[in-house]
């Protein structure tokens, strides 16, 4: 079926990423020239700075690691908590339809030479999505349905624990500060948008957070649920 899709165009304008509570390590890139990413696949780094995770070949995959890996546990054992956020962009070669999503992953190992493209985001295959022993958790951008995973629609936000099943998601979009109505917004339309991914290692929280570029981050989470128990090891 994924073959149908035509594949897409990420870029990512900006990631900001703070690990707290001393160890403390933070970062700012604006732009990725000298960022030292570390990428596989088809990602590479345009003249301009953006980071371009796929190109318009379809089912294929791209990665870009931040270049050291970063500590989710201090000396003592406690879990650091870290928030951080970025601007992207899906384009798709047809304006209404295009496979499958971006994922902003957090990952004991960079080798994920052997997850799928296309439904599986790059992210896992078909005999380890799900394993516990994954030790991966990930926030999808995901644009089309894949019923296999549960997914709600072809548009939606999920937090992933170890696995495609999401653990929690939300059709993309934002609450109004103002009026508190929810508005969508469509991942495909090529606009940029911002996501924010806040954790808290004491009480093991996620928060997602989505919005148009240029606002404030909204008050109200897309994901209100969203506790789980988040394995980290060294
Ligand atoms: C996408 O990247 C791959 C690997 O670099 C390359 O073989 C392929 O031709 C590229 N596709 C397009 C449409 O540029
Ligand atoms: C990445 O993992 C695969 C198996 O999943 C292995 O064959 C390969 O050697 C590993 N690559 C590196 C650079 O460690
Ligand atoms: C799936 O990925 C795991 C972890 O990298 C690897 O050990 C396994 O061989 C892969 N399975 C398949 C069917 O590719
Ligand atoms: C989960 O992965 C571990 C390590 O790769 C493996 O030993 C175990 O058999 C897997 N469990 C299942 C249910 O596939
Ligand atoms: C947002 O999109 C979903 C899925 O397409 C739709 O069911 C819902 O009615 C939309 N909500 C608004 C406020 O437009
Ligand atoms: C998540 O959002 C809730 C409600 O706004 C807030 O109380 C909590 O501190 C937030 N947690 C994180 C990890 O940002
Ligand atoms: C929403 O409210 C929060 C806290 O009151 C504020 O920091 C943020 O800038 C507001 N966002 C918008 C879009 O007005």
């Amino acid at each position: 079926m994924s073959s149908e899709f035509k594949t897409l165009f990420f870029f990512l304008l900006l990631l900001r990423c703070t690990i707290s509570t001393p160890p403390s390590e933070s970062f700012i890139f604006n732009g990725f020239t000298d960022a030292n990413l570390k990428l596989d696949g088809v990602a590479f780094i345009t003249s301009d700075g953006l980071l371009e995770l796929t190109n318009a070949t379809r089912q294929m995959q791209g990665h870009a690691f931040h270049p050291n890996p970063l500590k989710f546990k201090s000396p003592t054992g406690k879990i650091l908590s870290f928030s951080t956020t970025f601007v992207f962009a899906i384009l798709s070669e047809i304006s209404d339809l295009s496979g499958h999503g971006i994922a902003f992953v957090v990952s004991r190992t960079r080798n994920l030479s052997s997850a799928l493209p296309s439904q599986y985001l790059g992210l896992f295959n078909i005999s380890n999505n799900g394993n516990a022993s994954n030790h991966v958790f990930a926030v999808e951008l995901d644009t089309i349905l894949s019923s296999e995973f549960n997914d709600i629609s072809d548009n939606h936000v999920g937090i992933d624990v170890n696995s495609l099943k999401s653990s929690s998601s939300h059709d993309a979009g934002y609450y109004d500060n103002k009026t508190g109505v929810f508005k969508n917004l469509t991942l495909i339309s090529g606009q940029p948008m911002q996501l924010w991914v806040d954790f808290k290692g004491e009480e093991m929280e996620l928060n997602v957070t989505l919005s148009p570029i240029r606002m404030p981050k909204p008050n109200k989470l897309i994901n209100p649920s969203c506790r789980r128990k988040l394995i980290f090891r060294a």
